[in-house]
């Protein structure tokens, strides 16, 4: 059986080179109050290489000395009352006959059968400081294991986590499918909430249509609690409580994606309620949207990820210059670090399994280079609280665009483009 996760298990046994062990656990089912656990979300590491949905389950590669892999799956037992309860289980064999593993396991071995298979290895992977349950599982077995084999070199426990995500950091081209049609999903959300606002509407009013508007399309959850910030809330950077009017006048920012098939979206918009945005929105809005197209235009082979950083914080700063709300030369605002009073946080973020993917930005001397298949987040934003030492008019204006960029051969592909950005074009949709 040949499939993108037996394929990626083999990309990683390459990387881990002979005589090796990598462990990875699923997640495990969380508590909301009695009797009721939260929808259950496989971990992100432990899906992308197994495509398997159940909890309290472990994946194994081992590698020989020649390097070619076994792959082992413990998971649950079958089991005829929980199957009846909770849902079907696929079982150890299952995990051979529908996952491709060489190997399924119930998952009750895994402390008598793991020790065994990680003796004679000389290096074992896991996440460490990631799950510490699980480390600590790990830490038992490799001591186990130790104590097993006293004639070869001493195992070496090492962290699996920059390997993995070097790996997820760039997308295939089978992700990259997944990850166009969610971001479509959320983009039409996006659009379509535009049409459906309405001053006096609630904030959780206008949240509920976008998690129909996903889910009718195939993104039962969110890949995130959206955030809709009518107004001044939009300076909360955080605002989740989504529970205020919104008001004729205002903005609403709508932070909101959908996860398709695991994968996340991640879009901000911000119109306005009544559908027509005053001077002085307009003006916030336009320095926020020219630094997030020039950021973008920065997200190209030969780049590096700080690139559109610097971009967004020079338009930004130029932009609240050209208004007043800076005073002094954009060389010295921007040294200064001026614009974080109005911008504060960073242009974006890798995108993939998780909303903040992982993935380095740096290797600790250089800033990460953009190779084709990489999508990070562009982002910026200017909020303007009540509490800011400026002119009234600014006062409760919060912007903030972002969009899915994919970094191609050539160039990049704005994978939510279709949520409209342009002001004339949003106060078009809005009128219908
Ligand atoms: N929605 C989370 C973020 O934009 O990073
Ligand atoms: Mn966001
Ligand atoms: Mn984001």
């Amino acid at each position: 059986m040949s499939t993108m996760f037996t394929k990626r298990r083999e990309a990683v046994a390459s990387l881990l080179g002979p005589d090796a062990c990598l462990l990875v656990a699923s997640n495990n089912h969380v508590s909301r109050n009695i009797h009721h656990t939260y929808s259950f979300r496989q971990d992100s590491y432990f899906w992308y290489l197994s495509g398997f949905n159940e909890s309290d389950s472990i994946v194994l590669i081992k590698t020989d000395k020649t390097g070619s892999l076994s792959s082992y799956l413990f998971v649950p037992p079958k089991d005829e009352h929980s199957e009846l309860w909770d849902g079907y289980r696929a079982g150890p064999q299952g995990a051979q006959n529908d996952y491709g593993f060489d190997h399924g396991f119930n998952n009750f071995d895994a402390d008598k059968t793991i020790p065994g298979l990680l003796a004679g290895a000389n290096k074992v992977f896991s996440l460490i400081g990631y799950k510490e349950d699980f480390s600590q599982r790990v830490s038992s077995w490799v001591k186990e294991a130790r104590l097993k084999d006293r004639h070869t070199a001493a195992i070496e426990h090492l962290d699996a986590g920059p390997l993995l995500s070097s790996l997820r950091r760039v997308k295939s081209d089978s992700e990259i499918d997944i990850m166009r049609k969610g971001c479509e999903i959320s983009a039409q959300a996006h659009k379509s909430a535009m049409q459906f606002v309405t001053p006096d509407m609630n904030e959780q009013s206008l949240e509920a249509y976008y998690l129909y508007k996903f889910a009718e399309h195939g993104s039962r959850f969110p890949a995130y609690t959206p955030i809709v910030a009518g107004g001044e809330h939009a300076c909360i950077l955080h605002y989740v409580e989504n529970d205020q009017i919104l008001k004729d006048g205002d903005l609403v920012l709508v932070d909101a994606g959908g996860e398709y098939q695991y994968y996340a979206s991640d879009i901000t918009r911000t119109y306005p309620v009544n559908g027509k945005f005053s001077a002085e929105q307009l003006a916030i809005y336009n320095i926020v949207l020219q630094a997030q197209q020039e950021a973008i235009a920065a997200m190209k082979v030969g780049n590096h990820i700080m690139q559109p950083q610097e971009i967004s914080e020079r338009v930004i700063t130029e932009g609240l210059i050209d208004l007043g709300l800076l005073t002094g030369s954009a060389e010295d605002l921007i040294a200064e670090g001026a614009h974080k009073k109005f911008y504060m946080h960073k242009v974006g973020h890798w995108i993939g399994l998780d909303t903040h993917d992982v993935g380095a930005y740096s290797d600790g001397s250089n800033f990460t280079q953009y190779e084709a298949g990489m999508v990070q987040t562009i982002e910026p934003g200017i909020y303007i609280s009540s509490k800011s030492d400026v002119d009234d008019k600014w006062k409760g204006i919060g912007v903030r665009i972002e969009d899915n960029i994919l970094v191609t051969v050539d160039g990049n592909e704005n994978l939510t483009a279709s949520a409209p950005v342009d002001p004339e074009e949003i106060e078009a949709v809005m009128a219908g």
